[in-house]
């Protein structure tokens, strides 16, 4: 054993580790798929989430709401642009765990480990998500059902069916384009009696 240059085994290790790393981070996956419906914990690129708060104007003591919010970036970015009440849920317990301790010690930030389809939006002033096609269609009717009039949406890549984008952003270049789709919530239709 001791012939082994030291060389292959940091060689092994470091092999090993980025193995192990890969199999907690599918497995993480593998474990919430049936409740995420094929949202992957995959984090927004910090230039689209600099553009999307460039385009919402956020306002002290607002409440924002990230509906899987993976490593809780986009918490911590809305929070460093502007004092707000910045709420995060998330399924996946690694993704979980990384949000927990990247955001220690940030008191405006809150992050659960709870499914936001039993999170009430109603008091919400920004939400924003970046999930999959499957859940759209449900996600639209919740969103429709809860959210105030003026409070906006932010969702990457995917549309809302049903609401009309009052922007539609595409931050990058031309290999990453993917369109950001922002709401603003219109005022309830009254019912005519
Ligand atoms: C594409 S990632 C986005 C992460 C983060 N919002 C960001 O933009 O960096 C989607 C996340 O939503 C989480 N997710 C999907 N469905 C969920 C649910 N019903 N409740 C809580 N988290 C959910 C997934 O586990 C995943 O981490």
């Amino acid at each position: 054993m001791s012939s082994i240059p030291f060389g292959i085994w940091l060689f092994i290790g470091i092999t090993g580790a980025l193995f192990a790393a890969k199999a907690i981070y599918g497995f993480s996956i593998a474990l919430v798929l049936p409740a995420t419906r094929g949202a992957l914990y995959v984090s927004t690129a910090r230039r689209r989430v600099k553009a999307f708060l460039d385009a919402v104007d956020l306002q002290p003591g607002q409440r924002l709401v990230d509906l899987g919010c993976g490593d809780g970036r986009v918490l911590r970015a809305a929070c460093r642009r502007c004092p707000v009440r910045a709420e995060g849920y998330e399924l996946n317990p690694l993704a979980f765990l990384k949000a927990r301790l990247l955001c220690l010690g940030r008191s405006r930030v809150r992050v659960r480990l709870k499914n936001f389809w039993n999170v009430d939006l109603s008091s919400a002033d920004v939400v924003f998500c970046y999930l999959f096609p499957d859940v759209m269609n449900r996600l639209a009717r919740k969103i429709q059902r809860e959210l105030k009039p003026g409070a906006m949406v932010v969702s990457c890549n995917f549309p809302l069916p049903g609401l009309a984008p009052a922007h539609i952003l595409r931050p990058g270049n031309s290999l990453t384009n993917d369109p950001i789709y922002v709401y603003r919530m219109p005022a309830k239709a009254t019912d005519p009696g």
